[in-house]
């Protein structure tokens, strides 16, 4: 793509940028996504010279990329880089950032869009975004006093990307929204969350909506439940002090697991573009409905693994939890009276990501004639695994082979993303979040309704969290959570698919 743009990444020496947005700029360059002129301008607190800032870019990319490291891609990016230092609160660093984009609009004879990537804790959003008001610099290439009209079909105008968490419980996510609004319109606005941009799940869509077997069979007619597992193998390594203050609730099911919710659970969009498929979404997530707080004790389990008051940065005494298990129900038409379990934690026995749906058993018995012995047939289970070894497979029953008595046994079909498309490279989440953002295309990018719904659902828990003080139950490490989660999906007779 051979469109200019400058992109403003503040927070750069942060571990984001190291991670995750430098190799994702560096990939897009290498794959010819992006071409030059386009320039980069790192903010950040750390004085360093501009040689410095580079030298340290380069080394994320190598950490990243490894052999793949080509010096002449690289240059690529350094020719357009610059590191601009100051404290985001600081008007002056407005002022320099000012400067340096307009020597970019002058070596490119045009003033050219601007892109602002907050990658720093939230507590500085509020001062980046009233410094980004205050300077100007949020006005972009469109004239102040444009009108509303022109504005919003400018594609000149300039946008801001925004990392969760946004906000920490309803309130604090209206106060943050109204900051963005009173400084971007909406469609300035590109709220990252990284699973919308995982391949997999945009296949859900794929999948669902392309095949004419399985989106008939989507519904309470067929489905007995959906599961829905974000498990991770490691810890909280060195993000204690951040993670501390979050929580496995805030950190990801806020996010990406109702993300994933609503992508299972949503109507068929009108069409495949950003409005039509956040429209739908957004509706899924609201019909989502919300656990009422005296209810949570016994809906929602939680566990803090063991260890993990001792690692750096965890207060003493936290009750943090960083696992969850929850069952809810979404009252629309499609899945009334469908439970969907999700659960997620750190340091379980995998790192896995799955939703599965389990669809109810065929009748096999009438009165006391049996076609087979009831209790060997199992529930069809369709697994949309989107990580690691991104696939999907289906759970269905089978005549074991032999000259004896017909029984039935479980087997599965599995497409493997790998092995199926063996010349296709996966492209990280980042690579095409920042493509898309690039490009103007939102629709991977969650919306103020979307993060208004979720965190309904989600400050209900935490209000009965603090009500009622349910049990904070400890977990050893390597293990899939607490026993009580368990426990409490066997109480409806049903229990976790992937033990
Ligand atoms: C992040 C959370 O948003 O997602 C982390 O803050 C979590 O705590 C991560 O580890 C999981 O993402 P992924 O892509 O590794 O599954």
């Amino acid at each position: 793509m051979r469109s200019p743009f400058i992109l403003v990444i503040f927070g750069a020496t942060g571990d984001l940028t190291h991670r995750k947005l430098m190799p994702a700029l560096y990939r897009l360059v290498r794959d010819r996504a992006i071409e030059p002129p386009f320039f980069t301008v790192g903010v950040g607190r750390r004085h360093l010279t501009r040689d410095q800032f580079a030298e340290l870019m380069v080394k994320a990319v190598r950490d990243t990329v490894g052999s793949d490291f080509s010096a002449s891609v690289w240059k690529k990016i350094l020719d357009g880089l610059e590191y601009q230092q100051g404290l985001f609160e600081d008007a002056p660093l407005y002022g320099g950032v000012r400067g340096l984009i307009g020597n970019f609009d002058h070596m490119a004879g045009a003033c050219i869009p601007r892109f602002f990537y907050l990658a720093t804790p939230p507590a500085h959003y509020e001062a980046i975004l009233t410094n980004l008001k205050n300077s100007g610099l949020s006005e972009g290439c469109m004239p102040k006093d444009a009108s509303a009209r022109v504005k919003k079909s400018g594609n000149r105008a300039s946008r801001v990307f925004i990392e969760k968490p946004f906000g920490s419980d309803l309130a604090t996510a209206h106060h943050l929204e109204a900051l963005l609004s009173a400084v971007f319109d909406e469609h300035q606005i590109y709220r990252i969350d990284h699973y919308l941009g995982k391949e997999t799940v945009q296949n859900i869509l794929a999948f669902r909506f392309g095949n004419g077997i399985f989106e008939p069979t989507w519904n309470r007619d067929f489905v007995d439940h959906v599961q829905v597992t974000l498990a991770e193998e490691g810890g909280i390594g060195t993000r204690g002090a951040f993670y501390d203050g979050v929580g496995a609730l805030r950190d990801v099911v806020q996010n990406h697991v109702l993300q994933m919710v609503s992508l299972i659970a949503m109507e068929r969009p009108r069409a495949f573009d950003a409005a039509s498929i956040r429209n739908a979404r957004v509706s899924a997530m609201e019909d989502i409905d919300c656990i009422d707080p005296r209810f949570v004790s016994q809906l929602v389990v939680r566990g803090q693994y063991e260890g993990y008051l001792r690692e750096p940065g965890v207060a003493a005494g936290s009750r943090t939890e960083t696992f969850a298990a929850m069952r809810f129900a979404i009252g629309n038409e499609r899945w009334r009276g469908v439970p969907f379990y999700i659960r997620t934690g750190k340091m379980l026995a995998n790192r896995v990501t799955e939703i599965s749906l389990h669809y109810k058993k065929p009748v096999v018995c009438y009165g006391k004639l049996c076609l087979f012995n009831e209790e060997n047939v199992y529930r069809n289970v369709l697994s949309l695994r989107i990580q690691p070894e991104e696939g999907i497979s289906l759970r269905f029953m089978v005549k074991e082979p032999g000259l004896g008595m017909l029984s039935l046994t479980r087997k599965e079909m599995t497409m493997n993303y790998r092995d199926a498309f063996p010349e296709k490279t996966s492209h990280d989440a980042y690579e095409r979040l920042f493509l898309d953002g690039i490009r103007g295309d939102q629709t991977l990018f969650a919306r103020t309704d979307e993060i208004e719904a979720s965190w309904q659902f989600v400050t209900k828990i935490l209000d009965g969290w603090k009500r009622y003080r349910p049990p904070l139950y400890p977990y050893r490490k390597g293990t899939w959570g607490p026993h009580a989660a368990g426990k409490r999906i066997a109480k409806d007779g049903r229990q976790w698919f992937l033990v």
